[in-house]
């Protein structure tokens, strides 16, 4: 059974096949549930920082009968890594905190990272450009009223300037239609703060952010 949500699948479609895949900070369980069960990953490690949402996880992957093939860990960030672990998937959390716990780990054996930070996207790509990560693909995905962006990343070399950084080298390069229209409604909601801004210099600041808008979506 494949997740509802679009933003869970545009991840599935991201991940290479792999031996083993960890997901950290994993809540519910359905995406190493969901990696398994398409065959993109032959095992996973389900794992989480709290025993609640690791309870869930145990939930439903017991009700998928995944058990053999999924291990539950309740560890702080990367700290169990083991060396058949080929893929880590973090995503739901904020980008600063991903880029901590990506900070704190030995990924020398991992071939691939699948990020879905819910902001501070530019923290996590220029973390992904100072240690050797290259993007190989993103996503861009709507999912209940929020957008997202997702990140590929493999071992290699890239350099960033920072709107790349911020939404993402291979969304701006294809242009993205979600990334477009996110960045379309950016435009409009700043314009419509700039139209209210009484103070003068809080105006040139929004008409600098606009103009900047503008000239990425042009
Ligand atoms: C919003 S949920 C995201 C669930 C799932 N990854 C997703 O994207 O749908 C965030 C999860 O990360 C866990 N978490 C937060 N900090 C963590 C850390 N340092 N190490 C492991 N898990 C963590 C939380 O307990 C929570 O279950």
């Amino acid at each position: 059974m494949l997740p509802k949500s679009p933003r869970l699948l545009a991840a599935l479609d991201l991940l290479t096949e792999v031996r083993c895949l960890a997901d950290v900070g994993t809540d519910h369980g359905y995406f190493p549930i969901a990696a398994v069960q398409s065959g993109k990953a032959s095992r996973a490690v389900a794992s989480d920082n709290k025993p609640a949402p690791l309870a869930t996880a145990a939930e439903h992957i017991a009700r998928s009968g995944l058990q053999d093939r999924i291990d539950l860990v309740l560890a702080d960030g990367l700290s169990f890594l083991r060396v058949d672990i080929a893929a880590v998937s973090i995503m739901g959390m904020g980008g600063f905190l991903i880029e901590r716990i990506l900070d704190a780990a030995d990924l020398s054996a991992v071939e691939q990272l699948i990020l879905g930070p819910n902001n501070d996207h530019a923290a996590v790509r220029g973390w992904l450009e100072d240690h050797g990560w290259r993007i190989a693909d993103e996503r861009f995905v709507r999912d209940r009223g929020h957008d997202y962006q997702l990140i590929s990343a493999v071992p290699g070399k890239m350099s960033l300037c920072p709107d790349e950084r911020t939404y993402g080298p291979i969304l701006l390069k294809t242009r993205n239609e979600g990334l477009l229209g996110h960045l379309r409604q950016k435009i409009a909601a700043l314009s419509e703060a700039r139209s209210l801004a009484r103070d003068p210099d809080k105006r040139q600041e929004l008409e600098i952010r606009i103009r900047n808008l503008e000239e990425l979506i042009r």
